[in-house]
Order: structure tokens, then C-alpha cells, then sequence
């Protein structure tokens, strides 16, 4: 049985992560500055540890017989690493490379690291981008997860660290907080639960490719099992979505019509993206199986229960 430290299992991805990690067999801690694991968490088997990644007595403590570290904790999002890019720098890539060297001296066997294939491969020239097209990100938030994943590629290369990098796509679900500035389903459905117009940046033809959390699940725990000899995957849905259709999907899930408001476009944004994923189908079978409108009103039922 592998024993998995999952920092960040707290988050969004983390706990569903810790959760189906253990449904499948490993032992699981989870790591996260929050105080205590999360209530919705229910196998009492998963462990806890309170402590800031930053920290490196926190790091050495939690990390003593570990086999995977799941890297799931990012600490800014796309909005603040845009404003402050140092601190981007200094807490996400030389806090990263930290944990690296620290995993090296611990004898950590593989990390696990969810990079952002929506971000990562900037604006495209083809669609689906595979994972051998070129990158481009423009974005920090974007620079910082290609950096780590030089720095994985380096670590393995001179230390013998072993890693897997998951580009994810835009994941959505329970659990996704609608408060902050990213994931637009739950923000857009909490709008929506509140009376509020949705808004909309730009003119609503962005393109992104959607993939409900319990999928993205699955298919991590599927590339973790099989051991490809790939380190690289996109993990997404493979087909795309415009953020007119995301809303013309949820106004027929829950037989209402939506009236959205219009704001500018970010500075930076890319305008259609969707990934390949045929390399991970490949090594796993795996397929996406919650449809969009599916995920959609599971995640409204979940944001209704809130309390
Ligand atoms: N959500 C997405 O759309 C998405 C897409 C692609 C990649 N990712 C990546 O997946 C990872 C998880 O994303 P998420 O959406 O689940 O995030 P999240 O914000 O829901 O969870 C992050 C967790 O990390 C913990 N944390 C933050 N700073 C910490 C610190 N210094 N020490 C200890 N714990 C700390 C938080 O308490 C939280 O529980 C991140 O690396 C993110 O960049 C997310």
C-alpha cells in the first residue's frame, strides 16, 4: 500500500483526490494550513496534518515515510500572480523547488504535480492541443507551473526523483468555492441561486474545455495506477465549450432563463482552448462520464445545500 502525502487536500481537487485515493487503496495524509480536515471529508482513515508548506520543520516532519506527494497546493490563483508575480515566484516555484529537495532527503519515491493546460500552452494555433505542441504562457500564474514542471524534469534527471505532471483543464464540481475569481460554473450558478445576472467577460464565444471533478479524478488515479512511461498529460474533457453555451446549458438544466450582464475582457485571456487527451486515453481507456449538463446540476444541488 503506497502511502500518499496530499498537500493541499483541503482544496477543491485535494479532497475529492484523498477521498478516491483511499477508495482505491492507498493510504492517505493530508496536509493543508486549514485547521482541522475538512467535515465533508468522511473515511476517518485519512490522516491530518496542519502546516504551511512554506515551512520547512512542517515539511520535514510530514514527509518522513511517504511514497507520492501529491503537490496540490498552489499559493496564488490567476488573479493575484498577475498583480504580484514575485510573490508568485517566491511562494509557488522556490517554495516548489524546496519541497523537491526536501522530498529528495526524505526518499520520497514520485510527485504528483497538477499543472494547467489551460493556461500553460497560451493562445493555441491548433485545437486540441496535444502535449507536444509548443508552450507559450504569457500568464505568471502560467510561467510558474512551466517552471516547476523544468524543475520535476530536472529533479528526476539529477536525483532520480520520480514525477507525473497533470495539465488539467478547467475542472468544475462540488467543492469549488463561487466566492474568489476562478471556476465560472460555480460562480456563474451561485449568481444565478441569488437572483444576480451572470457576467460575462468579453463577448461570450471564449472557449474552454470543462471536465467535472469526479472525471478528473478518475483519470488521475488511473495514469497513478498504470505507471506509463509518459510524465506528461493533459487531463481534460476533449471537447470544448463557449461560455454562451455553458450558460444556454445551464439555463435548460434548471428551466430558467438567464439574462447576463457584459464586462471587458481581462488583459490577458485566451480565446479557445481544449485538450488533447487522447495520450492518456491511450494509457488508461479512460473516458469522461459526467456530461456537462449532468456535472452542471449536480454542482447547483451542492451550492443550494450550502449553508
Ligand atoms: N481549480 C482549477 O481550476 C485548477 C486547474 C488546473 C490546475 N489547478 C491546480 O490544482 C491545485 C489545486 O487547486 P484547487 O482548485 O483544488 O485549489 P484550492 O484553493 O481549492 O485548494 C488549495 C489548498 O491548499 C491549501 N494551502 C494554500 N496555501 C497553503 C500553504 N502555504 N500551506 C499549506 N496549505 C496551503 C489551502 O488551504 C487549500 O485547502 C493547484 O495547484 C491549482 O493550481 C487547479
Amino acid at each position: 500500500m503506497k502511502r500518499c502525502l496530499l498537500l493541499g487536500g483541503n482544496g477543491f481537487i485535494g479532497s475529492h483526490l484523498a477521498e478516491a485515493l483511499v477508495v482505491s487503496g492507498f493510504e492517505v495524509t493530508i496536509f493543508d494550513s486549514r485547521e482541522q480536515k475538512r467535515p465533508d471529508i468522511r473515511q476517518e482513515s485519512i490522516g491530518y496534518i496542519k502546516g504551511d508548506f512554506l515551512n520547512e520543520n512542517d515539511l520535514t516532519h510530514a514527509l518522513d515515510d511517504t511514497d507520492y506527494v501529491f503537490h496540490f497546493i498552489s499559493t496564488t490563483l490567476p488573479g493575484p500572480s498577475l498583480e504580484s508575480p514575485v510573490c508568485d515566484i517566491e511562494s509557488n516555484v522556490i517554495g516548489t523547488v524546496r519541497l523537491l529537495q526536501q522530498c529528495c532527503k526524505a526518499g520520497v519515491e514520485k510527485i504528483i504535480f497538477p499543472s494547467s493546460g489551460g493556461t500553460v500552452y497560451g493562445e493555441p494555433d491548433t485545437i486540441p492541443v496535444r502535449e507536444t505542441d509548443p508552450v507559450r504562457p504569457v500568464h505568471p500564474y502560467a510561467i510558474s507551473k512551466m517552471t516547476i514542471e523544468m524543475y520535476l524534469r530536472s529533479f528526476y534527471e539529477i536525483h532520480g526523483l520520480d514525477y507525473l505532471v497533470l495539465r488539467y483543464a478547467n475542472p468544475y464540481g462540488e467543492r469549488q468555492m463561487p466566492f474568489g475569481n476562478q471556476g465560472v460554473i460555480p460562480i456563474f450558478l451561485y449568481a444565478i441561486m441569488e437572483g444576480r445576472s451572470p457576467v460575462i467577460y468579453g463577448d461570450g464565444s471564449m472557449v474552454r474545455d470543462y471536465i467535472y471533478i469526479s472525471d478528473l479524478v478518475d483519470a488521475t488515479i488511473a495514469l497513478i495506477k498504470k505507471r506509463p512511461p509518459e510524465r506528461l498529460f493533459n487531463v481534460g474533457s476533449g471537447s470544448g465549450t463557449s461560455v454562451h453555451e455553458l450558460l444556454g446549458t445551464m439555463a435548460e438544466v434548471l428551466g430558467v432563463e438567464i439574462d447576463p450582464l457584459y464586462a471587458d475582457p481581462p488583459g490577458i485571456y485566451i480565446s479557445r482552448i481544449i485538450l488533447d487527451i487522447s495520450r492518456m486515453q491511450h494509457y488508461t481507456g479512460w473516458k469522461p462520464r459526467v456530461r456537462l449538463a449532468e456535472g452542471i446540476g449536480r454542482t447547483y444541488r451542492w451550492l443550494e445545500s450550502l449553508p
